[in-house]
Order: C-alpha cells, then sequence, then structure tokens
C-alpha cells in the first residue's frame, strides 16, 4: 500500500518536473527561431478569449425571417448590416430584396427596406453588392441582363428607403471601387484586356439633391511598353487621399526554351500607378520591385495604408526549388513598401509564422504596429495578433467557434464579431486593439497633438483663426480643411461654413514645422449655442520626412460650440446690391428673372443662415457702368423683429463675407449663388434715393407754409401771422413722435415703456388743460360764449387738437386771415394757463422724447433718415418752442412793465387794478 502511494507520488513529480522541462525547451526553441522577432511563435498559440474592454451587443431584426447576409463597417464608426431572406432549397441564393440596418455609434439605428425586386440573376446566385455613398447614400451593385447581355447597374438609394437614380456600370467583370474619401465618388475600372490596357471611368458622388452621379473622367491604365516583358496580371487599391493605385505585374518573354541562361534577366517586375482626383490621367508607372529568380507566378494578395506613410502591399511568390532530383513548388508571401512618389522602400518576407495558417491577414493599424488574423478552413474561430512595426509580437485575442462572421473598424483598431443568429437576434462583439502609442486618442488620428478650439471647447464667435498642432513636421498640401455647423439631422447634409484646401496660401504652418494655421472668416461662427465640427480632410497635410499624405479627421470628432452672444444693437433695414459674374449675368438675362432673384434668396437664407423672410428684392437690377456685360442685383435686409433674431447689419456683414469669400463658401456650391461675381462686394445703396420723396414733401410743406403766412398777411396784416409757423411745428413735433413710437421704438425694448409714459402723460394733461380752459371760458366769458355757439362743432375738434400742444388754443386768438374762426375772445386767465403749460410740455415731453430719441440714436445702427429726422426735428421744435415762448414772456414782460410805467405816469389807477395786472402776468 504504501509503496504503491510512494511510486505514484514519484510518477506524479516525474511528470511534473519534465512538464517544466518540456516547457523550458520549447521556449528555448521558441527564442531561436523568431524570424522577425524572438516572440513571434506566440502567433501560433491561441491568445486569450475575453478582455475586460470587450463590448457586447445585441441587435434585434423586427422583420421576421430576414437573416444577417453581411456587414459593413464605415469609417466614422457606423456599422451596416445587410439583411435577407433565405432560400431554403438554394444557400447560394437569397430572395430578391433589400434590406439595410444603419447603426450609428449613437446606438440609433436607420432600417432601410426598399420596395423594390431585383431580377434573378441579381439574387439567384446573389450577384449584388451595396456601398456606401457620400452623405445619406447608398449603391446597390446587381447584375441584370439587358437583352441576353448580363451587365452591372447601381441603383442609388438613400436612408430614407427612396431610389433616387440608377445608372448602368458596365459589364459584369468590371471592378467598382469608392474612394476612401466618399464626396470623391467612385471609380469604375473594366476588366484589362490581353494586353493589359484597362480602361477606367471616375464617377461623382450623388448630387445631394437629385441623387444622380455623373462621369467625372475616365482614361485607360496602360502597361509599360518593354520589349520581351508581357503583361500577367493586374491589381487594383485605395489610396488615403481618395484616389487610386493600379498594379502591373510583367513577365519575361523566354522566347522558346531555348536561349539565355543570363542570370541578369529580370525574370519578373511590378510597377505601379496612381490615379488621383483632379488631373484624372495616371502616373507613369514607376518600377517597385522586379526578380531575376525564375518564378512560376507572382499574385497579389492585399494593399494597405501603412502608418509609416506610404502603402505595403502582400504579394505572394510561387516558386518551385529543385533540389538534385527533387523539386517541390511553394508559396511565400512577402510585404513589399513602396511611396506615392512610385519609390521603393523595401522588400522583406512575410515570416511563415504568420503566413502558416489556411488564409492570413496583415494590416497596419493606424495606431501603429500590424494585425495579424489567421483563418481555417475546418473552423469559424479567429486567433488575431497585434505586431508593433519591427514585428514584435505585443498582444493578441481570439474569437470562439461560435463567431461566424467578422468585421473591423480599422480606423479606430476595433475588431467585430459576430455570433450565429438565433431568432431574430444578433449578438455582436466588439475588440478593442491593444494600441501601441495613444496619441490623438480623442481624434482617431495619432498624427494630432491638440488643436485650438479644444474638443468640446465653448468659443467665441470672434475667432479669426484655429490651430492643429502635429505630432510630426508637416508641410500643407492639396485637400481640404472644412468647417460645418451641426443641424442635428441625420438625414441632411450639415451647413457648410468654410473649406479651404491646404495650398490655398491661406492657411499656414508656424515655425516650429507642428503647427497649422487655418483663418477663420467672420461668417464662420455666425450662430450663438450652435455645434460646429472641423473635418480635416486625408492629405491636408503631408509628413515632411516622407512627402506623404497624412490621414485626417472624420465627422464629428473635433467638435465645439458657440458661447452665446450678447445681442448687439439692433439696425434696420439694408439694401444692397451685388454683382454677378458673366455667366451669370447672361443667364439671369435669359430666364425668368423673379424666379432668380427668389431661388439666391433661398440660397442665402440657407447658406447664412437666416429666415427666408429677412431677405427680399423689389426685383430692380441694372447694367454695372463699369462692366457693362454684368448685372448688379438689388437685395434687402430686413430689419429683425426681435432681439433673438440677428440684426440686419449683421446679415448683411456675413452676406458680404461669404460672397467675398466665395471661393472658399458653399456659396460656390448653389447653382445660382456660384454665379456672383465675387470681386465685387456686396454694397449698401445710398439711401438717400429711397427718401428723396419724403424731402420733397417736407420741401413743398415748408413753401405752402410760408404762402400761407404772407397771404394771411395780406388780409389781416394786424393777426398773429405767425400762428402759421408755430401750428405747423406742433404738427410736426407730434407727427415725428408717432412716427417714432409706431415705427422705430419698438427696436429697443428698454425704451418703449419711458416713451410711452412721456408720450401719454404729457398728453393727457394738454387734454385736461385744454377741457378746464374751455369749460372756465364758457362759464366766465360771455364773449367767448357767443363765438363759441356760432361754431358749435369746434369746440370738440379744438379740444383734441389742443392735446397735441395747448398751445395750440393760442391760434384761435391769432385773428388769421382775420377769420371769425381765429378770433376767440379768450381770457387773460386762459392765455397764462396756456403759456405756462406750453412751456411745462418742453421740459415734460418735448426734452424728454428728444433724450430717448438719442438714446435710441445710440443703440441702434441705422441707414435711414426717420431717426435723424426725428432728432434733428426734436431739437429744432425745442428751440422754437423756447425762443417763442420766451418772446411771449418777453412781451407780456415789456408789456406789463409799459402798463406799470403807465401807471406811475398816470396816476389814477387804483391799487386794485395794479393788483389784477400783476396777476395777470
Ligand atoms: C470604435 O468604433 C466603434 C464603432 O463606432 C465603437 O463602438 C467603439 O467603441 C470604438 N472603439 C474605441 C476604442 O473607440
Ligand atoms: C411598392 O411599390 C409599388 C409600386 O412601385 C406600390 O404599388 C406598393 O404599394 C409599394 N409597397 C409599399 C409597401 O410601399
Ligand atoms: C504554384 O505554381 C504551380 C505551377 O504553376 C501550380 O501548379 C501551383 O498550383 C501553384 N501553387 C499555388 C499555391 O498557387
Ligand atoms: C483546425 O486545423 C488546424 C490546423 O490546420 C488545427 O491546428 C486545429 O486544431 C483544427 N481545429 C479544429 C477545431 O479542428
Ligand atoms: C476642396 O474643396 C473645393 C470646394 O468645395 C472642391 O472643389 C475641391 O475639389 C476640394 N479639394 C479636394 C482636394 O478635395
Ligand atoms: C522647418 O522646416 C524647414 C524646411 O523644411 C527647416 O529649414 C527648418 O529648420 C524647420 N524648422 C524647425 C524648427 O524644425
Ligand atoms: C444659449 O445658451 C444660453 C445658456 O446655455 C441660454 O441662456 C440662451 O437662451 C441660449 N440662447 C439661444 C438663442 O438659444
Amino acid at each position: 500500500m504504501l509503496k504503491m502511494f510512494n511510486l505514484a507520488k514519484m510518477l506524479i513529480i516525474f511528470i511534473y518536473l519534465t512538464s517544466i522541462c518540456c516547457f523550458y525547451v520549447s521556449s528555448q526553441n521558441v527564442l531561436s527561431r523568431g524570424i522577425l522577432s524572438q516572440n513571434i511563435s506566440s502567433l501560433n498559440t491561441p491568445p486569450q478569449n475575453t478582455s475586460p474592454q470587450d463590448i457586447w451587443y445585441t441587435y434585434e431584426e423586427p422583420i421576421e425571417g430576414l437573416k444577417r447576409y453581411s456587414t459593413h463597417a464605415l469609417s466614422e464608426g457606423i456599422l451596416m448590416i445587410w439583411m435577407a431572406f433565405e432560400v431554403k432549397e438554394d444557400p447560394s441564393c437569397m430572395l430578391p430584396y433589400f434590406h439595410l440596418r444603419v447603426i450609428e455609434r449613437t446606438g440609433r439605428i436607420t432600417y432601410i427596406d426598399l420596395n423594390y425586386t431585383f431580377p434573378p440573376e441579381a439574387v439567384c446566385p446573389v450577384n449584388m453588392i451595396f456601398m456606401p455613398l457620400s452623405y445619406n447614400y447608398i449603391m446597390i451593385i446587381y447584375v441584370r441582363s439587358n437583352n441576353g447581355v448580363k451587365g452591372k447597374y447601381g441603383l442609388i438609394i438613400n436612408y430614407d428607403s427612396e431610389i433616387k437614380s440608377e445608372i448602368y456600370l458596365g459589364s459584369v467583370n468590371d471592378h467598382i471601387i469608392s474612394s476612401v474619401i466618399s464626396e470623391k465618388g467612385f471609380i469604375r475600372i473594366e476588366d484589362h484586356g490581353k494586353r493589359g490596357i484597362a480602361a477606367w471611368h471616375w464617377l461623382s458622388a450623388p448630387d445631394i439633391t437629385t441623387g444622380k452621379v455623373v462621369e467625372l473622367g475616365s482614361g485607360e491604365f496602360s502597361v509599360p511598353n518593354l520589349l520581351s516583358y508581357t503583361f500577367v496580371n493586374s491589381f487594383n487599391f485605395k489610396l488615403i487621399d481618395g484616389g487610386f493605385g493600379y498594379a502591373y505585374i510583367l513577365k519575361y518573354n523566354e522566347m522558346g526554351s531555348s536561349i539565355s541562361n543570363d542570370p541578369n534577366i529580370q525574370y519578373w517586375k511590378i510597377y505601379i500607378s496612381f490615379l488621383r482626383e483632379g488631373t484624372y490621367s495616371p502616373t507613369t508607372p514607376s518600377l517597385v520591385y522586379q526578380t531575376t529568380t525564375k518564378l512560376n507566378s507572382i499574385a497579389f494578395k492585399s494593399c494597405f495604408y501603412n502608418n509609416d506613410g506610404g502603402y505595403i502591399c502582400i504579394v505572394s511568390l510561387n516558386n518551385t526549388i529543385t533540389n538534385k532530383d527533387q523539386s517541390r513548388t511553394e508559396v511565400n508571401y512577402y510585404q513589399l513598401e513602396f511611396l506615392t512618389t512610385g519609390s521603393f522602400v523595401q522588400f522583406g518576407a512575410v515570416p511563415k509564422v504568420i503566413s502558416n495558417a489556411d488564409d492570413f491577414d496583415l494590416i497596419s493599424l493606424i495606431y501603429g504596429g500590424f494585425l495579424v488574423e489567421k483563418y481555417y478552413t475546418n473552423t469559424t474561430a479567429k486567433n488575431f495578433y497585434i505586431l508593433d512595426n519591427n514585428g514584435n509580437y505585443k498582444s493578441g485575442g481570439s474569437f470562439g467557434p461560435e463567431f461566424v462572421h467578422y468585421n473591423m473598424f480599422t480606423r479606430n483598431g476595433t475588431l467585430l464579431g459576430i455570433k450565429e443568429q438565433t431568432g431574430n437576434k444578433l449578438e455582436i462583439l466588439l475588440k478593442p486593439l491593444l494600441r501601441l502609442n495613444n496619441y490623438g486618442a480623442e481624434y482617431d488620428n495619432p498624427a494630432i497633438e491638440s488643436t485650438k478650439p479644444a474638443i468640446h471647447e465653448f468659443i467665441d464667435s470672434s475667432i479669426n483663426e484655429i490651430t492643429i498642432k502635429y505630432s510630426i513636421p508637416v508641410r500643407l498640401s492639396t485637400a481640404n480643411i472644412s468647417i460645418f455647423q451641426l443641424n442635428g439631422d441625420l438625414y441632411e447634409p450639415n451647413l457648410l461654413r468654410q473649406t479651404i484646401s491646404g495650398d490655398s496660401k491661406l492657411c499656414t504652418v508656424g515655425s516650429d514645422n507642428h503647427t497649422v494655421h487655418i483663418p477663420i472668416f467672420s461668417s464662420t461662427f455666425n450662430q450663438q449655442n450652435s455645434s460646429y465640427h472641423v473635418v480635416i480632410d486625408n492629405n491636408f497635410v503631408i509628413s515632411q520626412e516622407r512627402n506623404e499624405p497624412l490621414i485626417g479627421t472624420n465627422e464629428k470628432v473635433w467638435m465645439f460650440s458657440t458661447k452665446p452672444f450678447k445681442t448687439g444693437k439692433h439696425s434696420e433695414s439694408i439694401t444692397g446690391l451685388l454683382r454677378l459674374n458673366e455667366e451669370g449675368s447672361s443667364k439671369f438675362l435669359q430666364t425668368n428673372q423673379s424666379e432668380f432673384f427668389n431661388n439666391i434668396i433661398q440660397a442665402f437664407s440657407k447658406i447664412i443662415p437666416v429666415d427666408e423672410q429677412r431677405i427680399t428684392t423689389n426685383g430692380k437690377w441694372q447694367n454695372d457702368s463699369t462692366f457693362p456685360k454684368q448685372v448688379l442685383l438689388s437685395f434687402t435686409i430686413n430689419e429683425a423683429k426681435s432681439a433673438m433674431e440677428p440684426s440686419s447689419k449683421t446679415i448683411f456683414d456675413n452676406l458680404g463675407t461669404l460672397i467675398k469669400r466665395k471661393g472658399f463658401t458653399a456659396l460656390s456650391n448653389n447653382e445660382y449663388t456660384s454665379l456672383i461675381d465675387e470681386s465685387a462686394s456686396f454694397t449698401m445703396t445710398s439711401y438717400f434715393g429711397k427718401f428723396l420723396p419724403l424731402i420733397i414733401i417736407y420741401l413743398i410743406s415748408i413753401i405752402i407754409l410760408i404762402i400761407l403766412y404772407f397771404l394771411a398777411r395780406r388780409k389781416n396784416p394786424e393777426g398773429r401771422n405767425m400762428a402759421i409757423f408755430e401750428i405747423a411745428l406742433i404738427v410736426q413735433d407730434f407727427a415725428v413722435d408717432l412716427t417714432f413710437t409706431l415705427l422705430r421704438v419698438n427696436n429697443t425694448p428698454h425704451l418703449v415703456i419711458p416713451n410711452m409714459v412721456f408720450l401719454i402723460v404729457p398728453h393727457v394733461v394738454n387734454f385736461l388743460l385744454a377741457i378746464n380752459i374751455f369749460l372756465s371760458e364758457v362759464a366766465t366769458n360771455p364773449m367767448f360764449y357767443t363765438w363759441f355757439s356760432e361754431l358749435p362743432t369746434l369746440l370738440s375738434i379744438c379740444t383734441i387738437f389742443s392735446a397735441i400742444d395747448v398751445l395750440a388754443i393760442n391760434t384761435l386768438t391769432s385773428n388769421l386771415f382775420g377769420l371769425k374762426v381765429f378770433s376767440a375772445p379768450l381770457s387773460q386767465r386762459s392765455r397764462n394757463i396756456i403759456l405756462w403749460g406750453s412751456f411745462i410740455n418742453i421740459f415734460a415731453e418735448d426734452i424728454p422724447q428728444l433724450i430717448i430719441q438719442i438714446l435710441y440714436f445710440n443703440s441702434v445702427v441705422t441707414y435711414d433718415l426717420i431717426p435723424s429726422l426725428v432728432l434733428i426735428s426734436g431739437g429744432l421744435v425745442i428751440m422754437n418752442k423756447l425762443i417763442l415762448r420766451s418772446f411771449h414772456m418777453l412781451i407780456r414782460w415789456c408789456h406789463r412793465h409799459d402798463e406799470i410805467i403807465d401807471f406811475n405816469r398816470n396816476r389814477h389807477l387804483s391799487a386794485g387794478s395794479i393788483r389784477s395786472i400783476r396777476s395777470n402776468v
């Protein structure tokens, strides 16, 4: 018993020891086997299965019976899942419908269920793919027979499941490849012929409103013409600046078997050519690889952007090695690295430990290093490994056999695995990959160190530049940096504020070679509390060291908001003229002009942006005298109805900036506003013309007054004929105050109440005084009573009129034209009340009103005459009134003085009458 126990114990110890030993030996093996690195053999062991950063989520499909067919992971983090109905009898087929689920980063899902039946040749077997295009457009590319000839067609649909347009995409074998930058559209490359010439057609992104696609350019990729070489195959790949790369594989012609064992003959050559937007002509092919080995074949497996700049292609070399009598064929993988200038960088073997699976993927990660994925035909499980730039193993992970579909968000380095669908549920696992560096993580771009403004900062709308600090020295390149205002609507493109290309001379690189300064137009951040985002296109800058384009930022990454504005000065309507360019002018003259005006107003209201009511036109236009082929159009910016709206001056200035910077703003993207001539500024029309009628009326009334005055003097030289002017002054004063109150004072809310007080109270007081005067006159003055009873309706009119200014009653005593109406016999008491009353009016009404108007004048921006007229006439009225009143006082005083002197002279007046004279004054 004991013996056996000891034996077992020793056995266990033995096994234990040997296992340690073996482990030690095997790790020794590992150490000696590494090609690129010591640790790379860990690529053969399945790494850990889960990690704490993993994210699970479940998608539930609302439509019964739909199954996941495939997925698309967009660089901005959107996952598209294509759902389809299976055909039980034939797994290679699907029912002829299209269902797509668009899952955003926020979790919001858009369901696209197309009401369209595809032809059998598209769905059995499945001959259909989809391609996300710009904005909310998606193109479904499918095969259709037309009169027995099969062709490719693109059905362009939007997120609302609407079919917008359809396009013929050539023969079944044509390659359709979207640009990395969706706004640049996509390319169709025809199958290369025997001699290797492949025609290409560059198609635009869909038009925002119509969804139509047009051809932007076309041409051919043609093989370098080399004697004794024949074209074998080609390969195309995407460039991060939105262009395309095209590789040609050429083989030496041996001309039969007889000749040449010349060791210097290059049997295989690889050339690369680049096609970019703008030139629409491929670069001359450059030789990037050649070999003297007589290989069986060379094939491209994949090409990807290298995070160090340039591109890496994985190529397979099939070689037959003859050893003595034995020969064996082996396939080896290599990485071919080159720059977009066409210069070769390096050619190195992909270690066997990477390629020893049934299939593998090797790509460069944005945050540094490489991702290796290995696939086996006997399982759907997958292992992946992260290597650093030198190929050293850094980390790894795996997806179990329960996962059946994979994808990857390449931009942020996240792998995605989907489990077998159960019912309507899809379980999705996101595995973030190890980042070898985490610079610029906020920007999803390791090249960006920081920006000003920072992400989520609240900025002043008046900033005049933004800056980006890169982690490496950079130079400006040709792509754009654009600022958009977020509109909160997924389906609407965001509002473009400005877009500047790196080589526009407006952008500059600071002296440190790291910081890029981008100017901001005053119209760019013109809305308060609004969110903006800056999109840096790939190839906005290039690295100084390698001259290779750097990647930019996606939408909605570099976001910030404007602070609330202080309410600015109110400003009145402005009318201005803008000039159309020659093309626009001739178009304007040939089309319906009011429609043209309307289209421009609509575009302005969207682009500024401002309510459409704020911009109007009187439809006036004229030829520009200095540029006779061009026309000037007149537009009016109406004044704001409330303090919440931007003032007309702000809108006018914004529009002026937009026009001046037309080439960099959304104005140049609109069919109508692009016809504006940016070399002529939006100028305010002189307002003299507008107010000419007012001035004429004013002058005419003065002339009439003067004529009336002389008529009155001729009729009755004794009358107080100046009363004509007095009355005109009172009327004018009132008219001006009323105009101001009705039309202007509302623009300055803080002045409304004071204005009302100083308008209403004095008039009520005047009205009461007038009633008091008339009543007491009627009661105590028999002469007045007789005068009045002959003209009964007069009293009410006069009472109302004198509410304006009690001084108006004075007119009734003026004896104008010798008319009876103007000869009211007022008592001295009433005259005194009138005199004092009108004096008080000056201080209780006219001066406060003038002060209010001055305050108004200071708090608004004004372009018309009303406020100035109000001020001038207010001042004049007060001066006149003061002079007149003082004159009356003087007369009264002199009068009294004379009477006292007379009394002293005559000395027969009683003391009572002296008292009465005194009290009369
Ligand atoms: C990467 O993008 C996906 C999709 O938007 C997102 O779900 C995931 O959290 C992102 N991962 C990281 C590490 O940011
Ligand atoms: C699908 O389209 C056809 C005609 O194009 C229409 O008659 C039918 O009502 C549509 N069905 C749905 C569900 O919209
Ligand atoms: C390698 O080339 C030989 C000869 O052309 C061919 O028979 C073999 O199938 C090729 N191997 C691979 C893996 O392509
Ligand atoms: C699949 O095949 C690989 C080798 O090709 C092997 O190492 C692995 O164990 C197999 N897995 C299963 C689940 O059979
Ligand atoms: C930059 O923007 C302008 C105006 O929107 C556009 O015409 C041009 O093609 C863009 N350039 C690049 C390189 O994207
Ligand atoms: C910036 O680049 C220029 C030219 O490429 C070079 O002459 C200069 O020394 C660099 N400046 C710094 C601070 O590195
Ligand atoms: C802007 O935001 C501030 C505070 O966040 C708020 O008080 C103000 O009403 C907002 N203004 C507008 C126009 O929304």
